[in-house]
């Protein structure tokens, strides 16, 4: 039969089709016909294909490929995938945050560096960004913060006063606004660029005993930029510059590969240390925490269908397995909510079971129906039960990654520590790590980007912002950007 030969034209239903050139109609002239089951499907699934974008992060693509421990780090944690040999598989997304699904990947913004570790103990997600900090510290001006990054509410156009408004209102922002203003703010490709958990997280052996952790996923292929014209330039030649990067590197037998590195700080050290350690706006420093080596990540498989394989994938930091954990960043814990909301408003309940997305290892829960379930309940649908039901395993999977609090209810910033502040890690950056090409690269990107729209009061906020980080490039950006406005 033809309908065995595999090429057969069918329907959603499997039914074959009879024609994929004509509608149904009454004689060759005649109305179309209600009852062409076909051509209605094909309309109806087309008018439904696109699902709403991410809300940030929307521009993105990703790829499949293993995590190796190569170091036996069994003395700080005790989750299996990080025991020494173990291989995981991994699914990873890169993205920019403020642009839609099209927009250019050579816009400066930080990138997403996400992944998912198929575990032998379920979903373990790392749902990074390719800087070490973040542009503030309290999950309340996160929703605010995307706002000022994206697009205006009257001619829906993006707007660099915005983000100078905010940034300039937000001092803790100055460490992120250094960075992303640099040479790192464009990387010339996903390949090219670090990955950071930036949080801090927890890591507990074992012997219950508890670690303050913060992962670097170090690129292999080494750190490169694009400069603000040539990341102009791709932005009009070849706006998904960065997928197909990825895409065509891995297809060419090129498997890029990230080695990742651990600071490990002990749990009481937390307590004391000159830097509030949960501050999402700072590092801690190298020569503090030294990084320890941990494994290798290889990207070697590209999705086959982008749509199920990537645009689905959602990642949560809420995901994480037994021997790691949160920690009192209140961001972290902000996200820890935030991202199961947006899944499950951008997938639908049980996005858990959309397959890029499901656990390997396996699931066994009360959940059960809700929109497009695939996964089949059983019973007993409820818990405590005299069935023999699911029951949790607190000896082998206790409670552990805890930490103790007591206070009175308050709406206030953490208490400051001996040397936190907003600006000395920014100009850090200005004055140690980077030299004087990199600083002259980083007064031209600040002084285009202001010249692009921005008007007093917040230009002169802007110069004072420049000032504090570091009064010489302050004053060279504001001269700059005067001489060029009498142009
Ligand atoms: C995506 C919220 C901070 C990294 C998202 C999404 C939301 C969100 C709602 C879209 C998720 C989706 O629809 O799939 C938040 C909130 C934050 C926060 C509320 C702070 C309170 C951060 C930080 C990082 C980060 C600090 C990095 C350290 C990412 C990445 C994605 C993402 C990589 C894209 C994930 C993917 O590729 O699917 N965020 N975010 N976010 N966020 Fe955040």
């Amino acid at each position: 039969m033809t309908y065995e030969n595999g090429k057969t034209l069918t329907d959603e239903a499997g039914i074959p089709i009879l024609s994929d050139q004509h509608s149904l109609t009454v004689g060759p002239d005649g109305p179309i016909l209600l009852q062409d089951h076909y051509l209605i499907e094909q309309i109806a699934a087309f008018n439904r294909e696109m699902i709403p974008d991410r809300q940030p992060h929307a521009k993105g693509g990703g790829a499949f490929g293993c995590f190796k421990v190569t170091q036996d780090i069994s003395r700080y944690t005790s989750a299996s995938f990080l025991q020494v040999g173990m291989k995981t598989e991994v699914a990873a997304r890169f993205s920019t945050v403020a642009g839609e699904a099209g927009s250019p990947d050579t816009w400066r913004d930080p990138r997403g560096f996400a992944l998912k570790f198929y575990t032998s103990e379920g979903i373990f997600d790392m749902v990074g960004n390719n800087t070490p900090i973040f542009f503030i510290r309290d999950p309340m001006k996160f929703q605010h913060f995307i706002h000022s990054q994206k697009r205006r509410a009257d001619n829906g156009l993006r707007d660099n006063e915005m983000q100078w408004d905010f940034w300039t209102l937000s001092p803790e922002s100055a460490h992120q606004v250094t960075w992303l203003m640099g040479d790192r703010g464009i990387p010339a490709s996903w390949r090219h660029m670090d990955g950071f958990s930036s949080h801090t997280y927890m890591w507990v052996n074992a012997r219950g005993e508890r670690f303050w952790v913060k992962y670097h996923f170090k690129t292999n292929q080494g750190i490169e930029y694009l400069t603000q014209e040539q990341a102009d330039k791709l932005a009009g030649s070849d706006a998904d510059y960065h997928r197909r990067d990825l895409y065509m590197a891995i297809k060419r037998g090129e498997h890029p590969s990230w080695t990742l590195k651990m600071q490990i700080m002990p749990y009481e050290d937390a307590k004391t240390y000159r830097l509030n350690p949960f501050d999402l706006t700072k590092v801690w420093p190298q020569g503090e925490y030294p990084l320890i080596e941990v494994g290798v990540l290889t990207l070697d498989r590209n999705a086959e269908d982008f749509f199920t394989e990537i645009e689905q994938l959602a990642f949560e930091p809420n995901n994480f397995v037994r021997g790691t954990g949160l920690s009192p960043d209140k961001m972290l814990l902000g996200r820890s909510f935030a991202y199961a909301d947006a899944h499950r408003a951008r997938l639908g309940v049980n996005y858990k079971q959309i397959p890029v997305n499901a656990s390997k290892s396996p699931v066994r829960s009360y959940t059960k129906g809700g929109a497009m379930r695939m996964r089949q309940a059983s019973d007993p649908v409820y818990t405590p039960n005299s069935k023999d039901g699911p029951k949790p395993d607190v000896a082998n999977f206790p409670e552990n990654a805890i930490w103790s609090a007591d206070g009175e209810f308050v709406r206030a910033a953490s208490t400051l520590r001996k040397d936190d502040d907003d600006f000395s890690q920014a100009a850090d950056l200005v004055n140690k790590v980077m030299d004087e090409a990199a600083r002259e690269r980083l007064v031209s990107n600040v002084t285009g980007h202001l010249l692009n729209g921005v008007e007093e009061p917040v230009l002169g906020r802007a110069f004072e912002y420049w000032k504090k980080i570091d009064p010489i490039v302050g004053e060279r950006i504001r001269a700059r950007v005067i001489a060029n406005r009498q142009k």
